[in-house]
């Protein structure tokens, strides 16, 4: 079969969404895992818009074994020569320089001509050439362009030395069908040789950025660009698990492969949710928490008579944890290890140190230890491994139906000892407010706050996440505990301690 290539844009385009920020370090770690998914190239980063982006897309061209790395640059020498910088180290690097190609971003953003458009896209991707052996090149919001400025563009660009040239639905508003044709008239008029590939970038907008991917794909893209989780932009890109499981799903009609090892797609999403704190919709499609679960009575007795009755693909397929009991407080540290091994987890010996002393502490509150509490609590130690500028020593808080919810804190802070108490709606509330007062960071403002329970049952750990926003950027923290009071309050300091981390590189 042909095989579709996967360009996954989770650093880049995801990264670029509202508390999806990731430290140079996560990028790296990411980058590993999704070279691990096998993903045929990773879009690291966006290097001239800031020396962290840049640092960014260094470390994973650094980190990547046999993935090509992209840089993106706009259509003008110092991005690209920010690009090429940037994949000094990389063994597959790509340039992926864009520009705007339709009548409302040209006159209103460029204030160019088609003209002069089509002379800075030719003289782009010539200059990239000399700088990294693939070149990409993208005709933005190129689903709202007129086709046959497209196809001169694409022909342009392939002779100017552009192997793939991408053709995104930017702003999320082409139907299936029109921009299924946009891909036959650009192939058709540009006269696309056999060896140039055409790329698919969709936004979702109106909820179709998958269809719209592959309705591109039946028009014969044979590359797709999209994030895990689907983070990206606005309402986000098409989702790498969606379309994967769609194409493999459907393999029958769409008659495509993908190098995609699906089985390490669950801990992919999660290991992206873990570093951005953004927890994943109970309903997302693919890796949400009821995706596979019956509710309904004829559901629950159709899956007991045949799976396939009402599950069109596998909780196995994607690498999803069974549920089953695993460990308890009797087991081992080396038992211990081995299961955070068998889960895919590869830590550091600290964070192995630190995910061991968190997992005896729940076995003492905890009879049942599932698969998915192990998870967590190891997606917590990474979390939680940044330098600690706040450390709550103490914390106290009483409420109740006749009383005021107050919270005491006693925090360590570049070494010294601060102590507040402040009231509030109820006790998270009393306790940001009184760590409010301890920071003293006039703008910090809570923007979202989520709790969820890791697993069933009544002595089940909180999933705290929560995120910040201080000086026009946010930034996010996370933590679980049987307390979810606890939990609220380290997921906070979480945010807090990550911030000044990010603020450090900023
Ligand atoms: O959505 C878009 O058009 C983009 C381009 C930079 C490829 O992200
Ligand atoms: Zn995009």
């Amino acid at each position: 079969m042909e095989k579709v290539l996967i360009f996954d844009t989770t650093l880049r385009d995801g990264e670029q969404s509202p508390g999806a920020s990731m430290s140079v370090r996560e990028k790296a770690e990411l980058a590993v895992q999704l070279e691990r998914l096998g993903v045929d190239v990773i879009e690291a980063g966006f290097p001239v818009s800031s020396p962290a982006q840049m640092e960014g897309v260094e470390a994973v061209a650094a980190s990547l074994t046999h993935a090509a790395v992209a840089a993106l640059a706009r259509a003008v020498k110092g991005d690209l020569d920010a690009a090429a910088k940037s994949l000094k180290q990389a063994k597959r690097g790509r340039i992926h320089t864009f520009i705007a190609t339709s009548e409302i971003h040209m006159q209103h953003k460029l204030g160019k001509t088609p003209a002069q458009v089509l002379q800075m896209a030719v003289d782009s991707v010539r200059y990239a050439k000399d700088f990294a052996a693939e070149v990409e090149f993208s005709a933005e919001d190129a689903s709202r362009s007129d086709h046959q400025f497209l196809a001169e563009i694409t022909a342009a660009v392939i002779e100017a030395g552009a192997a793939i040239v991408n053709l995104p639905d930017t702003t999320g508003y082409a139907l299936p069908n029109e921009y299924a044709e946009m891909f036959l008239d650009v192939r058709r008029l540009a006269n696309v040789p056999p060896g140039v590939i055409l790329s698919t970038h969709c936004h979702n907008d109106l909820g179709m950025a998958l269809a719209n991917s592959l309705a591109a794909v039946r028009a014969g893209a044979r590359q797709i660009e999209v994030t895990i989780n689907g983070i990206g932009e606005r309402a986000g890109n098409a989702a790498l698990e969606e379309a994967v499981m769609a194409l493999i799903t459907r393999r029958g009609s769409l008659m495509l492969d993908t190098g995609i090892q699906t089985k390490e797609i669950f801990r992919t999403s999660k290991l992206l949710s873990s570093i951005t704190g953004q927890p994943i919709s109970a309903n997302k499609p693919i890796v949400g928490k009821n995706v596979f679960a019956h509710e309904s009575g004829i559901h629950q007795d159709g899956v007991l008579k045949h799976r396939g009755t009402y599950e069109i693909m596998t909780p196995e397929s994607i690498g999803r944890a069974t549920g089953e009991i695993v460990l308890g407080r009797h087991s081992g540290k080396h038992g211990f290890a081995k299961k955070l091994s068998d889960l895919g987890y590869a830590p550091d010996a600290d964070i192995l140190e630190q995910a061991w002393r968190q997992f005896c502490a729940l076995a003492d509150k905890k009879k049942e230890v599932f698969d998915e509490d192990i998870a967590a609590l190891f997606e917590d130690a990474m979390y939680a491994n940044v330098p600690e500028t706040y450390h709550v020593e103490y914390v106290n808080f009483t409420g109740g139906n006749t009383s005021i919810p107050t919270a005491t804190v006693v925090m360590i802070c570049a070494g010294e000892r601060f102590q507040e108490a402040a009231t509030g709606d109820g006790p998270v509330d009393a306790i940001y407010s009184a760590i409010n007062r301890v920071i003293r960071i006039p703008d910090i403002k809570l923007e979202h706050y989520n709790l969820a329970a890791v697993t069933e049952g009544k002595d089940a750990q909180g999933e705290v996440s929560v995120r910040v926003s201080s000086g026009g950027k946010q930034y996010s923290g996370r933590a679980t505990d049987t307390d979810i009071v606890l939990a609220s309050c380290r997921a906070y300091v979480n945010a807090l301690n990550r911030m000044q981390g990010a603020k450090k590189t900023e």
